[in-house]
């Protein structure tokens, strides 16, 4: 059975992090927030916990997981060495919503990273995930706490929807802030390259490096490119809908959602559509507005939740407006592109 306990995001209960803490220690499975979405943690020096964290999520053994730190003095023993770029990016952005790539050291073992020689490091910035990672002593190993291939979890109610049954403890902490995981940063060469793009943006990034690149299967369309980081081959983030979305300038893809829609209906289909609040009064039945096109951190922030909610108002189809890739729009963009399976029409 899964024990659900709430907590205050700003000021947890000690008593209930120690607790979820031994838990970890002890080989077992919690779910905690993170600024980004939830994460299913476990012992990260602990294979056996490995192999629970795959099998509640259903995950492929070859995508490799993130290790959570809270302080640096954590990092030294998990790493080889740090990179040359390494210490002005974790100086700036740690804590944070970026994940960096080190060449990993003896203590990592092969089911943490799929069987790469490197391994995933990252420090949250969040008050219950930073309290859980200094009780439970060890570096937690937390993908996102979904079912592998649904939407990641930005509430609670998410996780337990997909993982309720199968892990020892779900912390409630709330909705996260930022809404879609974490930048993969591969720091290994002398361009810093995205492997993922999240909350971190190229343009965060641009700000201390002269040229930061993103992996080529990020920016092309070719879908014989295999990406560097193994979970970004999968199909993800999905929704049971079908999903097509629309990108171009915003009047030209109202009206193509709206020819869409009808076309739909006529074929007898139940369409929703993703509008946002600049557009939503455009539209007219099954909408859900994800967020602001001025603001595209509430577009973040609303993405996951919206997908679930079209899931369970059971839409046969969803069309959505997309955004434009600058700033947090990239990585908006490369989780939609994953939930509609690359169907992306620009009008
Ligand atoms: O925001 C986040 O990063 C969240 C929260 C919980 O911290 N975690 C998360 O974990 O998104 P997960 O497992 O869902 O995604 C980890 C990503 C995958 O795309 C994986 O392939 C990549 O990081 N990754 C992990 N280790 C890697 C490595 N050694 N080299 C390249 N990519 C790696
Ligand atoms: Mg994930």
């Amino acid at each position: 059975e899964t024990e659900i306990v709430k907590v205050d995001k700003l000021n947890p209960d000690r008593n209930i992090i120690e607790r979820a803490g031994r838990i970890i220690r002890k080989g077992g499975l919690v779910a905690f927030p993170t600024e980004t979405v939830y994460g299913l943690g476990g012992n990260g020096l602990d294979d056996s916990a490995a192999d629970k964290i795959f099998a509640a999520k259903g995950r492929p053994q070859d995508n490799p997981l993130i290790l959570h730190i809270s302080s640096m003095e954590e990092l030294f023993p998990l790493i080889e060495f740090v990179p040359p770029n390494a210490e002005k990016l974790m100086k700036k952005f740690w804590p944070g919503p970026l994940t960096l790539i080190f060449k990993r050291s003896k203590k990592i073992s092969d089911k943490i990273t799929g069987g790469l020689s490197t391994v995933a490091i990252r420090m949250p910035n969040h008050p219950v995930a930073s309290m859980l990672i200094k009780e439970s002593a060890v570096p937690i190993a937390a993908p996102s706490a979904n079912t592998s291939g649904r939407p990641s979890p930005t509430e609670a109610k998410h996780v337990i929807e997909d993982l309720s049954g199968k892990i020892d403890m779900i912390i409630d902490g709330g909705s996260t802030e930022i809404g879609v995981e974490s930048t993969v940063l591969d720091i290994s060469g002398e361009i810093p390259t995205i492997l993922r793009p999240g909350g971190i943006t190229w343009e965060d990034l641009m700000t201390i490096f002269p040229r930061v690149d993103y992996d080529q299967s990020i920016i092309r369309d070719n879908e014989n490119i295999v990406p560097k980081s193994p979970g970004q081959k999968y199909k993800h983030y999905a929704p049971k809908a079908e999903m097509i979305v629309f990108t171009g300038r915003t009047e030209d893809i109202v009206s193509k959602i709206n020819e869409y829609k009808n076309m739909y209906i006529d074929q007898g289909k139940n369409v929703g559509i993703m509008a946002t609040s600049e557009t939503e009064e455009k539209y007219s039945g099954k909408v859900i507005t994800v967020g602001s096109r001025n603001k595209k951190s509430t577009i973040a922030k609303n993405l996951f939740k919206a997908l679930r909610d079209f899931d369970n108002i059971k839409v046969d189809i969803i069309l959505a407006e997309g955004v434009d890739t600058e700033g947090i729009g990239r990585a908006i963009m490369n989780r939609m592109k994953k939930a509609c399976g690359g169907r992306i029409e620009r009008v």
